[in-house]
């Protein structure tokens, strides 16, 4: 993988704790190949205790096996094995976050918290000896990626990320064809991010839509669309530049509550949502919120909501290609639209995730080469999580057999600067200024990230 120039710089922090080694074990192909890939997680909410927990059991079992279960809710990590079942796991709270990695001895530690929590498991692990598998996004602030990045190249540990959406069946057909260089050289690509009525207030009701624990919705949900992009044109991002606001949840509304449940004014929100109907959600949330004051039915119009709900980003990436991303949250329908602008023609590729009207097939691509000519064909996601997405990020990681012919597997240098996007359009909407990547991050000099 490429290593861009103006972002090789001297590591400007140097991590200063202990490194403890408990498990020394070469963590290569060649080990896995032998016997079974041993892994403990962190937060086993509705991510670590379902794709990584009871769908890793359930599909992967040949190769992996869950030794620890780890979350700062006593309740929910004892849900979270029971959920899972077919698993022995040993179960922590998080304050013996050290302790199971010394009983457990795992391969990889898979760091399911809340975003802004991340750092502190994937830095600890490899501290402790042990290579992690992040959901993205790596990080939510800028401090954050550095300890990574710095941490990593101390320790000579690896940071995983788990970045699903570039093993979608549409991310590997875009990949394809603009490596095969039918378009000529990217001039421009354009993204809208739009998320329904349904899923988009979902992001507002949970801790999704703070950014002390998501880093805002350019962080948590974008940071997926920016490493897609980067990882498509192949291109580092240079500047950054936003507009963004809290324009339609949040304080957008005459009436509010605490949380649903407890709410006043039911009658009359569109969004009132009775989370009783679900047995997995009472039992995975409303039972454990005695032990942490989490409301996983919270209100879509708390004042405190402060991640942007609307916004537009811009980037200039080192090849010269132009990004413009837009984010909307509060459509009748759902999906992307995301368009690539070459020399030698264009793609424009839709997905049609929900929408209220019928749908052939979910994902339309059409390649246009000039006015006359233009291809329009249409494919269908797989079947499991994420259109199969899921299913195949862990492949890629757990079976040997699997190759990584589109460089899919995505490291610590991939979730850091998708990361850093987010966070530098953040700034640029706080500061009306354009943010330059570079100023925001030191990669260390000889480290392969
Ligand atoms: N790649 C994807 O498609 C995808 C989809 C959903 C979620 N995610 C990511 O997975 C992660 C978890 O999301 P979720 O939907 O499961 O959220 P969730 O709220 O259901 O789960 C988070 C869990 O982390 C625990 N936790 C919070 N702070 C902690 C701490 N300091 N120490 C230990 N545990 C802590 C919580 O108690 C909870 O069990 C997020 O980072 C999210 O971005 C990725």
């Amino acid at each position: 993988m490429k290593r861009r120039n103006f972002l090789k710089s001297t590591s400007a922090a140097v991590v200063t704790s202990t490194i403890l080694p408990i498990s020394t074990m070469a963590k290569n192909s060649s080990s896995v190949s032998t016997k079974k890939t041993k892994v403990a997680i962190v937060g086993t909410g509705s991510r670590g205790s379902q794709t990584w927990g009871k769908s890793l059991l359930a599909g992967f079992s040949k190769w992996v096996e869950v030794v620890g279960l780890c979350d700062i809710n006593y309740k929910r990590v004892e849900y979270a094995k029971e959920f899972m079942g077919a698993t022995n796991a040993k179960t922590y709270e998080a304050k013996d976050f050290d302790l199971m990695i010394k009983e457990t001895q795992p391969d990889y530690v898979i760091v399911t918290t809340t975003d802004s929590f991340h750092v502190d498991y994937t830095v600890r692990a490899m501290e402790l000896g042990v290579d992690a598998i992040s959901e993205k996004p790596i990080a939510t602030e800028v401090e954050q990626c550095q300890r990574i990045l710095d941490t990593e190249y101390k320790t000579g540990r690896k940071v995983t990320v788990g970045f699903n959406m570039r093993f979608g069946n549409e991310a590997a057909e875009m990949k394809k064809i603009l490596d095969s260089g039918e378009l000529g050289r990217i001039l421009s690509v354009d993204f809208q991010e739009y998320l329904d009525l349904n899923h988009g207030a979902s992001y507002f009701r949970r801790w999704h839509g703070k950014n002390k624990y998501s880093g805002s919705l350019l962080v948590h949900k974008a940071s997926h669309h920016f490493d897609l992009v980067n990882w498509l044109i192949d291109a580092d991002p240079v500047e950054v530049q936003a507009m963004g606001k809290v324009a339609f949840y949040g304080s957008n509304n005459s009436f509010r509550g605490k949380n649903c449940r407890s709410c006043a004014f039911t009658d009359k929100c569109n969004f009132y949502w009775d989370i009783t109907k679900s047995e997995r959600m009472k039992d995975l949330y409303v039972k454990c919120e005695d032990v942490d004051g989490y409301f996983r039915d919270g209100c879509v119009w708390d004042n405190e909501i402060d991640s942007y709900d609307t916004s537009t980003t811009q980037v200039t990436y080192d090849n010269g290609t132009f990004l413009t991303y837009s984010q909307n949250t509060n459509l009748p329908y759902e999906g992307q639209y995301i368009s690539f602008t070459g020399e030698k023609g264009r793609m424009d590729v839709r997905l049609y995730n929900r929408q209220p009207w019928e749908v052939k097939d979910p994902i339309e691509i059409r390649i246009s080469k000039d006015t006359e000519t233009t291809k329009i064909y249409t494919l269908n996601n797989s079947k499991g999580e994420h259109g199969g997405a899921d299913d195949r990020v862990k492949a890629l990681i757990f079976n040997p057999e699997v190759k990584d012919e589109l460089n899919q597997r995505a490291g610590s240098r991939a979730g850091v600067l998708s990361s850093l996007i987010g966070i530098a359009a953040r700034q640029s909407i706080e500061t009306g200024k354009k943010v330059m990547i570079a100023d925001l991050i030191h990669f260390p000099t000889t480290w392969e990230g």
